[in-house]
């Protein structure tokens, strides 16, 4: 009897456990580093425990190889993958391709199989170079935006093909397999003509779908970023514009609930009102809004500036049917996400027993916590509470993960090798011993020479060398001009 109940609570437990395992996944761009003063973000803005997968975006494709898209992804993929060390739990990974990237790269990439193998054989050692648990494809999107019909299938096999190759470099290197990971379309038309889906969903680890984006100034009349649900008043393709139906679409043709990751957007877009007095849902526009003071972008502003615009006065409505908020200041609206339709979406996810859920980005979020009065990157806290991750542990490694080399040389294909010391070509490493000895990890200059930099990683002493003719600048923690 006390074994069937001891029994039966262990089961319980176990099962709290499994449901709780939802993904937590997070975009960081490497172009929020050039926003202004309180907007600029860095791998070292990122809070260790509040996602379970972050993906670094974007990585670039020169002559069919992955390649950094940034004068500085070296240097800030060391500090995105030392976040590792901080949360022994949490898995990077490299997102290539995006929006401005197009689509001509990928379609020569996967035309040909020599292509598709040069490619992947280039992803493997980027990846361990710079020590990512996997690779996000993010071509937007596979046979639309002027990628032939066939790309559709070429995808698959791509994906096929890299995920067979992260197999047998798993088994022959002894490490964990690499994931590979796929941002996909959320509208009906770009599913249809870009995916396999049955086939994909088979070789992709996650399927990061685009919830988002669904209504925008382009259309000529207000309208929400990523309502949960359609407006009543949808009828015909516009019926299929809501999270929930891309979602079920996903789902109703062949990729398994727990593969399909939900996106949520940490910002909102915004019209300009052809009629100050109209509006609500549906009212006709003459154009994108105005740019926010950090993001710099026409039609978009990150969460953090719609609080600004909300505190200067803009009126708030909740729109019900849909299920997310928008609001409005004389000629001015937006159409966004706040906390209230994060939760709303969280519980609809968990009744839907999707994966989990992603955002964009993380660096659109109050990361600072002075613009919403919510704490720091309020919308991503909801989502970690909303998904029972609150209650998991976050613990630093024992042994920090060392990336092979490359480390803050600013080159492009880094100067490590396989080694795993973590110390550049030009650098060397010593003992626990050392500069390093008692301070916490991280970068420090060196006193007597401006081009070196020490790296301390749990104590050890590792001292590295920026590329030529660069200076190791403590306020970035890199290498920069001089
Ligand atoms: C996690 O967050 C939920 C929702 O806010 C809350 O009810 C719960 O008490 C939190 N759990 C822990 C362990 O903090």
């Amino acid at each position: 009897m006390t074994k069937l109940i001891l029994l039966t609570g262990l089961t319980l437990l176990l099962n709290a456990q499994l449901r709780s395992a939802y993904q937590l996944t997070c975009y960081f761009t490497n172009w929020a580093q050039y926003r202004p003063d309180l907007g600029s973000f860095k791998p070292d803005n990122i809070d260790t425990c509040l996602c379970t997968h972050l993906i670094y975006a974007f990585a670039g494709m020169r002559d069919n190889k992955i390649t950094t898209m940034e004068w500085n992804d070296v240097t800030l993929y060391q500090s995105f993958n030392g976040l590792k060390n901080k949360n022994n739990q949490l898995k990077t990974l490299l997102a290539i391709g995006g929006w401005n990237f197009g689509t001509a790269r990928f379609t020569a990439m996967v035309s040909t199989q020599e292509n598709r193998q040069t490619f992947i054989a280039s992803v493997i050692k980027f990846l361990r170079q710079y020590g990512f648990d996997g690779l996000d494809f993010d071509w937007e999107y596979p046979g639309s935006r002027g990628s032939p019909l066939q790309d559709k299938h070429l995808f698959t096999v791509l994906v096929q093909e890299m995920r067979e190759a992260f197999e047998q470099e798993a088994e022959q290197t002894n490490k964990p397999r690499l994931l590979v990971t796929a941002a996909v379309a959320a509208g009906i038309s770009n599913i249809q003509s870009g995916y396999e889906i049955p086939q994909l969903s088979q070789y992709l680890d996650y399927i990061h779908v685009m919830t988002y984006d669904l209504h925008g100034s382009w259309e000529g009349y207000t309208g929400e970023n990523s309502p949960l649900h359609k407006y009543p008043t949808d009828t015909g393709s516009n019926a299929y514009l809501s999270v929930d139906y891309a979602m079920n679409y996903w789902k109703d043709n062949g990729a398994p609930a727990e593969k399909l990751i939900v996106g949520f957007p940490a910002y909102g877009h915004t019209f300009v009102l052809s009629n100050p007095s109209s509006t609500g849902i549906g009212a006709p526009t003459s154009g994108a809004g105005s740019a926010g003071p950090y993001t710099r972008q026409a039609g978009f502003w990150a969460y953090y500036e719609i609080c600004t615009f909300l505190q200067n006065g803009a009126t708030q409505a909740w729109d019900a049917p849909q299920d997310v908020p928008y609001a409005y200041k004389g000629n001015e609206w937006v159409g966004y996400d706040n906390e209230e339709s994060f939760k709303i979406k969280a519980q609809w996810l968990k009744l839907n027993n999707f994966g989990g859920a992603m955002v964009w980005a993380i660096d659109l979020d109050d990361f600072t916590g002075t613009f919403c009065n919510q704490g720091k990157f309020p919308l991503i806290n909801t989502l970690k509470n909303a998904l029972g991750l609150n209650s998991t542990s976050c613990t630093a490694s024992a042994q920090p993960s060392k990336p092979n080399g490359g480390s803050g040389s600013g080159s492009e294909s880094g100067s490590g090798s396989e080694s795993g010391t973590g110390s550049s070509s030009s650098g060397d490493s010593s003992g626990s011993s050392g500069f390093c000895a008692g301070k916490a990890d991280g970068l420090y200059p060196v006193a007597n020479n401006r081009n070196a930099f020490w790296h301390c990683a749990n104590g050890i002493t590792y001292k590295k060398n920026c590329q030529a003719g660069l200076v190791f600048d403590t306020s970035c923690e890199c290498c920069n001009w001089a």
